[in-house]
């Protein structure tokens, strides 16, 4: 594939190249060999239209251990803040000659768009409410990590699920590899249409949190998702209180999961609200992973790059 603009694009053979390549840029890392000559010329924009910290970052620093030439572009402080138009954005970006576009977007679909536009390689780095597609490998690598071979593991994934690309991206991937997901939301942020989507997709949909923690699969990961405030312009029900109660991951539901597994796993794909969708407790506990997650965003996204880079003839040759 030469783009990667969602989850759907990758076969499980392919997912599991990517892990397997991450695996082994993992153990470079490790042995303090932190710059891979394999993408010398190439060179990477991050072109971030949406804040970040982790996703961009990590980006930056695995084009860079790869010798590429990465260059980091943000709405503030380009030609978009005069209004130049996101087509002809990407295509002055194209003429220079680069080999990928690492995008974030507010507007869903604005990747398979720019896509359309450009000949650079386009990886899809978040847009808007659709998917996070390097976020879903990097969790993937993290439960791997963790569990070994996900064939039947059980994943729980709580929270603003209207919202989320995360979960979106996630429930592809972790079916792809052969894991059993339930979702939990409050009616609220439940999207409209999950019931044919599950159906289809084969995953399960919850509105009772404690209910899934206490009954069913025993969960071996649970996934809490950041409330997304900033895209609840009708404002957010139920109330910062309410959800807590229902739906965070609270130091007594953290006690009720490890109870039933003691080794299940905390995933957060960050940036956290303590106290609102997770406790302090749960965040720092030794079930959370959520560190483990950031650092192995850096090695996915190398090898990300690597398959979608490496051995093809770059813009520059
Ligand atoms: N998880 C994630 O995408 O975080 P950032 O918004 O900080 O990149």
């Amino acid at each position: 594939t030469r783009h990667l603009l969602s989850s759907a694009d990758l076969s499980r053979e392919e997912v599991e190249a990517i892990l397997d390549t991450a695996t082994e840029m993992h153990d470079v890392q490790r042995r303090q060999v932190k710059k891979l000559p394999t993408l010398r010329g190439r060179t990477v924009i991050n072109f971030f239209f949406e804040d970040s910290t982790r996703t961009r970052s990590s980006f930056e620093i695995a084009g860079k251990w790869m010798s590429a030439d990465t260059i980091n572009l943000s709405a503030k402080g380009s030609s978009t803040s005069k209004g130049e138009s996101l087509r002809d954005t990407v295509q002055t970006i194209n003429a220079m000659a680069v080999d990928a576009l690492v995008i974030r977007h507010n507007a869903s679909g604005a990747c398979q768009q720019v896509a359309q536009w450009v000949d650079a390689s386009v990886i899809n780095a978040g847009d808007g409410t659709h998917e996070h597609p390097t976020q879903a490998l990097l969790d993937a690598y993290t439960l791997r990590s963790h569990l070994g071979d996900l064939d039947g593991r059980h994943v729980v994934i709580v929270g603003d699920l209207t919202h989320s690309r995360v979960f979106r991206s996630n429930v592809i991937t972790l079916k792809t590899l052969g894991a059993h997901v339930t979702v939990v939301a409050p009616p609220t942020l439940m999207p409209s249409g999950i019931a044919d989507w599950s159906k289809a997709d084969g995953f399960a949909t919850a509105w009772d949190l404690d209910e899934v923690l206490a009954t069913g699969d025993v969960p071996d990961a649970v996934m809490m998702l950041r409330v997304q405030r900033e895209r609840m312009s009708g404002g957010f029900f139920p109330t910062p209180r309410e959800y807590t109660v229902g739906y965070g991951l609270t130091r007594p539901r953290l006690t009720a999961l490890l109870a039933r597994n003691p080794l299940a796993l905390v995933l957060h794909p960050g940036p956290m609200n303590r106290g609102l969708e997770i406790s302090a407790d749960a965040a720092d506990s030794a079930a959370s992973v959520v560190l483990d997650q950031v650092s192995a965003g850096v090695a996915v996204r190398m090898s990300v790059l690597y398959h979608l880079l490496a051995g093809s003839e770059g813009a520059a040759a």
